[in-house]
């Protein structure tokens, strides 16, 4: 059986394969809970991306990876090497792309708390700089304009628009709406782009957006798109490049239609295409299309709790080490290594943290589980690890990369 979210799992005679490995062979001696990660699954993610977009007939697209996803260096090093960039939004993220040699004309930076110690850093890192500072206020227009100066340099910089927009996706990842604080409103681009001393040490090469995470739908997507065009075309000269952001939602639960690929490409591509003369470069910023189903979370069941009705099935992972199901109520599967036979039932498969949001599914139909059984929590490349903490003075997760050759690395 294949199991249509997870390009790199698929179960064999009852044992769960990532990449034609069976997990359980070649993990059994390592300590859980951990995470693992397929090369082979980041790489086709990237190149189904990177192709979606140039086959839409958009040239010399860039795509910079959104680090905040999963900053793994390996990883990184895997998509520095298939010509990826970065979009980073900490001096921390700037140097973990540094060290993962993705060229500083590939990265751009966004974030509505650029400190003045990040802005040099991401000026002082190569002669020209980074690709774009996407800035989010003019008050920080202000400040890069000041730091340039006092480096003697210019800084290129994105306008990130806030098109004002209301995304259907959890609140705490929907940001192209007025009340959010990101981005700048249009009046306001306006009124800066008259303000002749703000420019003295930037050039303006793009615009940018980003109007939440988990997009399922395109609507929002489709009128921010034609919001920026217009706003670009209404400019004095050509920007070297639209950076449209990133967002597109994945399949965690098959039950739950969303926009494709394809779909969302076509979109971006014709967007422009109609309302354009001339098509600047379009940067993408995905960070979970890129990795979100490369990754497991592996963990070992300690103990099942019957309590009247309820099944807990209670594992050594915890919200530490995961937390997207207790922070967004969001789903994730459920996978034994090992299926045994036998009638599913209701369980609950929680943590050993004192929350009672420690959970990562409520009432989930499971096979029968045993303590001791391995069991995987999938799809969580994504702001899994990068979202990780020690809380309850527990272990940082350990990461494991399965590379291509189906070599098992730390790091
Ligand atoms: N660009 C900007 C400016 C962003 O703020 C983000 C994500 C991205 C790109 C990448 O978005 P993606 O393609 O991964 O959707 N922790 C949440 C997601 C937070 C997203 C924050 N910004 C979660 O686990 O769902």
């Amino acid at each position: 059986m294949n199991i249509k979210s997870h390009l790199s799992l698929s179960y064999k005679k009852n044992k769960l394969f990532i990449d034609d490995h069976c997990i359980n062979s070649i993990t059994k001696d390592l300590k859980t809970p951990f995470y693992l990660y397929s090369v082979k699954a980041l790489e086709s993610n990237y190149l189904n991306f990177y192709l979606a977009a140039s086959n839409n007939g958009l040239s010399n697209p860039l795509v910079c990876y959104a680090l905040k996803a999963n900053p793994n260096l390996s990883l990184l090093k895997s998509l520095k090497v298939l010509g990826a960039g970065a979009d980073i939004v900490s001096g921390g993220e700037l140097k973990q792309a540094l060290k993962a040699k993705i060229p500083a004309s590939k990265i751009v930076f966004s974030g509505v708390g650029k400190t003045e110690d990040e802005i040099r850093l991401a000026l002082k890192c190569h002669r020209d700089g980074i690709y774009s500072f996407n800035v989010e206020s003019i008050e920080e227009l202000e400040m890069i304009g000041t730091v340039a100066q006092s480096l003697n340099k210019k800084a290129r910089v994105a306008l990130r628009l806030n098109p004002q927009v209301n995304v259907k996706t959890h609140k705490h990842i929907s940001t192209g709406g007025k009340s959010h604080k990101f981005g700048i409103l249009k009046v306001d681009i306006e009124k800066s782009l008259k303000k002749k001393s703000l420019w003295k040490n930037i050039d303006l090469v793009g615009l940018s957006m980003h109007i939440g995470s988990q997009l399922t739908c395109l609507k929002a997507t489709e009128k921010a798109l034609k919001e920026i065009v217009k706003l670009a075309s209404a400019l004095p000269s050509p920007l070297e490049f639209i950076d449209v952001g990133g967002g597109l939602g994945v399949p965690y639960n098959e039950d739950h239609p969303l926009s494709s690929l394809e779909e969302y490409m076509s979109l971006v591509a014709k967007t422009l295409k109609s309302n354009m003369k001339v098509i600047p470069r379009v940067v993408f910023e995905p960070g979970r299309f890129i990795v979100a189903n490369c990754g497991v979370l592996v963990t070992e069941v300690i103990r099942i709790k019957k309590s009247e009705e309820n099944k807990f099935i209670i594992v050594d992972g915890g919200m530490n080490d995961f937390v997207r199901s207790s922070l967004y109520g969001a789903y994730h599967h459920v996978l034994p290594l090992s299926k045994r036979s036998g009638n599913p039932s209701p369980c609950h498969v929680v943590g050993p943290i004192c929350e009672t949001a420690d959970s990562f599914a409520s009432n989930r139909s499971l096979p029968p589980i045993k303590s001791r059984d391995r069991i995987c929590i999938g799809d969580v490349g994504a702001y899994g690890h990068s979202m990780s903490s020690t809380y309850n003075m527990r272990e940082r997760t350990k990461e494991y990369i399965l590379d291509v050759d189906g070599n098992l690395k730390t790091n």
